[in-house]
């Protein structure tokens, strides 16, 4: 197949390569995403190759159709980003990379949360500058605290027996209970208690019109006093306005993000030497309390094999036609 691969990083272009053996497929990389402006990049592909932060609009996918591609192939799990129902009515298939180690993403959101109850970050740099002071440093334990997992599929699901590890009571909402967790002493409960009770949050809930500002004025005002906030899913899962009057506030007590409501314009770009106009973002890197990652927690060796792996897999299931169902995204499934 002839493939035109959107928001091209050096890594993707590494792996995908890797897990193409043969050149089986013809991949051309862009480092440009997909968008209305970009789309006419598609002319004379098969298919298109995507990330999270591009933009599969209608009007995206209605160019596509005119150019006659057949597929939208996203290196990605969330399929947020992607008009599924233009895409159906365009005949244009839509496939993904269901699973991809979800300990990378779990193992990141317990990375936050440890950075921000020992302050490492902040050791880091005091050391750095010959700062050997620990004053101001004191953390806390999360043997016996309280964590609760919002969304207990495959990443919430390590995320909440690694906290299980640490010696916490976890207790998690999902409209889907978890056999395997309830008896490793999980408890679920209403989505009000786990947020009310809670000392530690993390979402592992994809982003639905259901679940868009799921944490927001009315639910940050239910949270503990001081309790800490983790979002490795989708940026649009917190309002940030509320998050941040939250923190000012002091009833938000840590926040780490890996992903933000207006990523698209920020995330996977260097804009170290550029004025960064996003007034949100900038606020909250000034809390002491927040930690901001550019949307890195599934980035591992094994789960960017793994991502390469399926997606070229997905590629020649395509070719042959035989895809494979638990990796198509149809209407039913956004349905459910
Ligand atoms: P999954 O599909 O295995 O699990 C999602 C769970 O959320 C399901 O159990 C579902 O029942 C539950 N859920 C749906 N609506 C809910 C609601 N309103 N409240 C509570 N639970 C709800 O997905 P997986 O693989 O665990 O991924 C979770 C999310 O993580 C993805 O949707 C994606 O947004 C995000 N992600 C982030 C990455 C990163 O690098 N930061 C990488 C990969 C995924």
């Amino acid at each position: 197949m002839k493939v035109a691969v959107f928001s091209t990083k050096s890594y993707d272009k590494e792996y995908l390569d890797k897990a193409n053996e043969n050149g089986k497929h013809e991949l051309v990389y862009f480092e440009s995403s997909l968008k209305p402006k970009t789309a006419r990049l598609a002319e004379n592909y098969d298919a298109v190759c995507v990330f999270v932060n591009d933009s599969i609009t209608k009007e995206v996918i209605e160019q596509l159709s005119l150019l006659k591609i057949k597929a939208i192939v996203l290196r990605c799990a969330g399929f947020n980003n992607v008009d599924i129902e233009s895409a159906c009515n365009n005949n244009i298939k839509v496939l993904r990379v269901p699973a991809y180690s979800p300990n990378a993403v779990a193992e990141h959101a317990v990375a936050l949360i440890l950075t921000l109850n020992r302050k490492t970050h902040k050791a880091y740099n005091r050391v750095r500058e010959g700062n050997f002071s620990i004053e101001r440093l004191t953390g806390f334990e999360l043997s016996g605290k309280t964590a609760g997992v919002i969304g207990t599929g495959k990443i919430g699901t390590v995320f909440a027996s690694i906290m299980k590890g640490f010696g916490c009571n976890v207790i998690a909402f999902d409209a889907f209970q978890n056999k395997t967790l309830i008896d490793a002493g999980i408890t679920y409960l209403p989505l009000e208690e786990v947020i009310k009770t809670a000392d530690i949050i993390s979402l592992h809930c994809p982003l639905t019109p259901e679940t868009n500002h799921l944490i927001n004025k009315n639910t940050l005002s239910l949270m503990k006093m001081g309790a800490m906030l983790i979002n490795t899913s989708r940026g649009k899962l917190i309002d940030t306005d509320a998050a941040i009057e939250s923190l000012k506030e002091g009833r938000l007590g840590y926040l780490g993000i890996d992903v933000y409501e207006q990523e698209e314009k920020l995330f996977f770009k260097d804009l170290s030497e550029i004025v960064i106009l996003d007034d949100k973002i900038s606020r909250l890197m000034t809390f002491p309390n927040v930690l901001v990652t550019a949307h890195q927690a599934y980035f591992t060796d094994n789960a960017l094999s793994q991502i390469a792996q399926t997606t070229i897999q997905n590629l020649t299931d395509l070719e042959n036609n035989s895809i494979n169902s638990q990796n198509q995204v149809c209407i039913n499934v956004i349905k459910q």
